[in-house]
């Protein structure tokens, strides 16, 4: 289990990107595209917001993706087997980084055909807490046509990584400019934040 963070951690420190193409199990990654279908059938994945404001039309020229937030009360198998797993990593990150996490946020998003997220990063000016954001991804067989590559920028270069299921992808909150590529087919993940509040 500390193994695996260790890819997680250890590419971050290498390249301030963290990447592990095996985060999730492919059974997990499964039970949490079914979650998405009935939060979609049910309609429960809203428009989302950016940093506090309230001003719907601004957000929507940002990003045009629906989310729902993960809650631990929902007492779903496959939501809690995920904050689990996102807990131990806050646990073995702290252990070995000195990181201080003692809190997090973690909610579904689905880009479907036509979405995007342009350029940004996570800290919101009015709110700090957000020390590191950690994404999921959930879509198989996922083609360079099919858009939706997250674009990270770092000084000169662009690095861009498929959305591809069972990946996780870790960087710093405040610092790693990045953006949501058009996409051309629905798109699934679960996006995070490790907070200090
Ligand atoms: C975000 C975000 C990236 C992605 O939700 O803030 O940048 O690849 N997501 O889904
Ligand atoms: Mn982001």
């Amino acid at each position: 289990m500390s193994q695996q963070f260790d890819a997680l951690i250890d590419s971050y420190i290498a390249n301030k990107v963290g990447i592990d193409k095996n985060f999730i199990s492919t059974a997990l990654s499964k039970g949490l595209q079914q979650n998405i279908r009935q939060l979609q059938d049910d309609d429960a994945l809203k428009t989302a917001g950016i940093g506090n404001s309230r001003l719907k039309d601004a957000n929507q020229q940002m990003r045009s993706d629906k989310i729902c937030w993960l809650d631990k009360t929902n007492n779903n198998v496959y939501e809690q087997e995920f904050l689990e797993l996102a807990e131990s990593f806050i646990g073995h990150l702290n252990r070995t980084c000195y990181t201080g996490i003692n809190s997090y946020e973690f909610h579904y998003a689905v880009y479907e055909e036509g979405n995007f997220y342009k350029r940004h990063i996570d800290q919101f000016r009015s709110d700090s807490n957000r020390k590191f954001s950690l994404i999921n991804y959930l879509n198989e067989d996922w083609l360079e046509e099919d858009g939706g590559q997250l674009y990270l920028y770092q000084d000169e270069t662009v690095q861009k990584i498929q959305p591809e299921s069972q990946t996780a992808v870790f960087f710093k909150s405040d610092e790693m400019e990045h953006e949501v590529a058009l996409c051309k087919r629905s798109r699934m993940s679960i996006t995070g934040w490790l907070k200090q509040v």
